[in-house]
């Protein structure tokens, strides 16, 4: 994996105000942690999306070393990117099992057999959520079901 940086990106949605994004620069080195601290409405799932490739950058330029992601012009696809997201609002498929859900990002890569179910199990029990594998992802407790839904969804 090769460091991600963001080169004065911004993101105007067109809608007339501020934009959502305004030149953002970055730099994430291999390995490395970054959090996103802000109020609401600053902007932080706007990077996200425009980093995994959901939205692309009105101006400025994002690279994973020297791969151009995307810039105004150009614009990598998400499944391009071999970047993994969780979503704000947790998108978990609801016809499959919580085992399917977490296992689907090894099925598109052609990840099958023993290793595909080692790999879902290591990453529920990572979560506490080995129990829960052949529920549906309505199954969580109501009263703690963002939680629930979010641990299923990383
Ligand atoms: N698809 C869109 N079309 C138009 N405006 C958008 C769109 N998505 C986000 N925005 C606007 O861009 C700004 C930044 O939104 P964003 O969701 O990135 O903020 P956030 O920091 O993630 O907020 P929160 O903490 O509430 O999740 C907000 O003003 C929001 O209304
Ligand atoms: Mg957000």
């Amino acid at each position: 994996m090769a460091k991600l940086i963001l080169n004065h990106v911004s993101k105007d949605f067109g809608t007339g105000g501020r934009p959502a994004v305004k030149a953002l620069s970055l730099e994430v080195r291999e390995g490395g942690f970054l959090a996103l601290l802000g109020p609401s409405g600053c902007g932080k799932t706007t990077v996200l999306r425009m980093i995994a490739g959901f939205e692309q950058p009105t101006d400025g330029s994002i690279y994973l070393g020297e791969r151009l992601l995307a810039d105004a012009a150009n614009m990598l696809p998400p499944e391009r990117r071999n970047m993994a997201m969780v979503f704000q609002s947790y998108a978990l498929w609801p016809h499959m099992n919580v085992a399917d859900n977490v296992g689907y990002p090894l099925k598109v890569r052609g990840i099958s057999g023993e290793r595909y179910r080692r790999k879902v199990r290591e990453a529920l029990s990572t979560v506490w959520l080995e129990d829960y594998a052949n529920g549906g992802p309505r199954i969580f407790p109501a009263a703690s079901v963002s939680v629930w839904r979010w641990r299923a969804a990383w």
